[in-house]
């Protein structure tokens, strides 16, 4: 199972969000990356309240000081690195973490159920 080229990691605001699309029809077919740095974090692109999408404008999927991840739909809000809902209305609840990583300035996302360690294990 290989790594796919998502963005480059210049292609997305420091910090700041981005919309992308991880695969063809495949799971899962929309979603967003969130860097902090030189940290990228990824999630589907699906509201854990009610399953909306969270983005309120293009490529617009965090708060205004760029803090936390929040969705449109009703406010919740989660945590970047972990996309656990801190606030709102499903406190507790996560968002649908995608496997990423970034080498060589490039941003790869594993396949469909690839864990961490199974990946780190395949490319090591
Ligand atoms: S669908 Fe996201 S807060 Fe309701």
């Amino acid at each position: 199972m290989t790594e796919t080229l998502l963005c480059r990691l210049d292609d997305i605001p420091n910090p700041g969000s981005r919309l992308c699309d991880f695969g063809e029809g495949g799971w899962p077919a929309e979603g967003f990356v969130v860097r902090k740095g030189e940290e990228v974090y990824a999630y589907v692109n699906v509201c854990p309240h009610a399953g909306h999408a969270l983005d309120w404008r293009p490529d617009g999927f965090l708060t205004r000081d760029r803090s936390m991840i929040m969705c449109s739909a009703h406010g919740a809000v989660f945590e970047i690195e972990t996309g656990l809902c801190v606030a709102g209305p499903c406190p507790g609840k996560s968002l649908r973490r995608v496997p990423v990583r970034v080498a060589d300035g490039r941003v790869l996302v594993r396949p469909a159920g690839q864990t961490l360690d199974q990946a780190r294990s395949r490319s090591s």
